[in-house]
């Protein structure tokens, strides 16, 4: 029998990934084959086509990603579970239920750790599920963990229209935050405020940190969420109250280059993590209760840019590192 996957053969620009026909592996011990339904175009994604992670570790020790090609392109999906491996069974899902997984999911099938199958609760639509599930938990878990967002606090969301960063402002606003979101154009400058952000900083035009002052009566903002990395790095300093917090979960524009740690003393006696949602799993079955309860009430929406084949993979990432996207690129094999 045989699947459809992107591989890459070696790192680079988004044409080095091919669609390629190859055989359906078998599971082993501890493994479930899915049938993918959707896979979603995250940065890491492009990241990794690029061989920007091969000499970080972390991915391929946590992430699971494979760091040797070719590899198969992508790292979430949802999908229906086919089969599991001898000996293997999850509690909570079977043969049939639809799942959220990680792993290689720019393919029509992927073999991955059966322990680590998500079910998607009855209600949730495929790209809702495939956009929303897991990035939703990232900006759950940084905004009720990493730093609690509380009552009028001032949040500065950089890359506010991007997949995570439409999650995030929504839910600080939940919260009860106030929402200060950054982006690249007029156009996704519409979208960051239909997601309920108070106002929006057009990041090509002006300069952020003042425009934070501006906004803030020259307070400052309790919080800084960040995917950009570098080009952000001293606006999100400059932008913040004393005393407040800066998480950074991502580097589309690349690692923020290693600081002197007296400069958080200068600035404010500021806060600063480099964060995932690892340390909050054991949080995620309430989490998912949660997100379900705010898509049926309606409180929280999944922006779906485009959805393209697996064909079109090179397309997806296009738009993705040109800063053409807004909310999430689906591929749907
Ligand atoms: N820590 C974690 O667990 C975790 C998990 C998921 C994702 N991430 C990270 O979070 C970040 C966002 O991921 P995402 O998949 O949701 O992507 P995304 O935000 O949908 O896309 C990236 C956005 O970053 C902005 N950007 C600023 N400078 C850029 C540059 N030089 N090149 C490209 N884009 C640039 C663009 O928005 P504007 O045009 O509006 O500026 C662009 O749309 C990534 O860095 C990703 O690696 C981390």
């Amino acid at each position: 029998m045989h699947m459809q996957a992107v591989r890459i053969h070696a790192y680079g620009t988004p044409e080095v990934m091919q669609l390629e026909t190859l055989s359906i592996p078998t599971p082993g011990s501890g493994q479930a084959l899915v049938r993918v339904e959707a896979a979603s175009v995250n940065f890491l994604d492009i990241q990794h086509r690029r061989g920007d992670l091969v000499k970080q570790a972390f991915y391929q020790q946590k992430a699971g990603l494979k760091m040797t090609l070719p590899t198969i392109i992508g790292s979430q999906g949802i999908g229906t579970v086919e089969s599991f491996g001898p000996d293997t069974a999850n509690p909570r899902v079977h043969t049939g239920s639809r799942v959220a997984f990680f792993g290689s999911s720019y393919a029509t099938h992927a073999v991955v750790p059966a322990a680590h199958l998500i079910p998607v609760p009855d209600g949730i639509s495929l790209e809702e599920a495939a956009a929303g599930l897991n990035q939703g938990f990232l900006a759950y878990a940084f905004t009720h963990h990493t730093y609690p967002v509380k009552q009028g606090d001032w949040c500065l969301v950089q890359a506010a229209a991007g997949g995570l960063g439409h999650l995030i402002c929504q839910i600080a606003k939940l919260r009860g935050g106030r929402v200060i979101g950054v982006t690249s154009s007029a156009e996704k400058a519409d979208m960051v405020k239909a997601m309920g952000a108070d106002e929006v900083i057009l990041s090509q035009q002006a300069d952020i940190a003042k425009e934070v002052q501006r906004i803030t009566e020259g307070k400052g903002v309790h919080v800084v969420y960040d995917g950009v990395g570098k080009d952000t790095f001293e606006a999100n300093l400059d932008s913040l109250t004393p005393g407040g917090y800066l998480v950074i979960y991502g580097q589309s524009s690349g690692y923020v280059p290693p600081f002197d740690l007296m400069r958080l003393q200068e600035k404010g006696s500021l806060f600063i993590t480099r964060t995932n949602g690892l340390p909050y799993t054991h949080e995620y079955p309430t989490y998912l209760q949660q997100f379900a309860t705010w898509l049926k009430e309606g409180k929280l929406s999944i922006r779906i840019d485009h959805t393209y084949a697996l064909a079109d993979a090179a397309k997806a990432h296009k738009a993705v590192e040109q800063r053409r996207s807004s909310g999430r690129i689906l591929l749907l094999p």
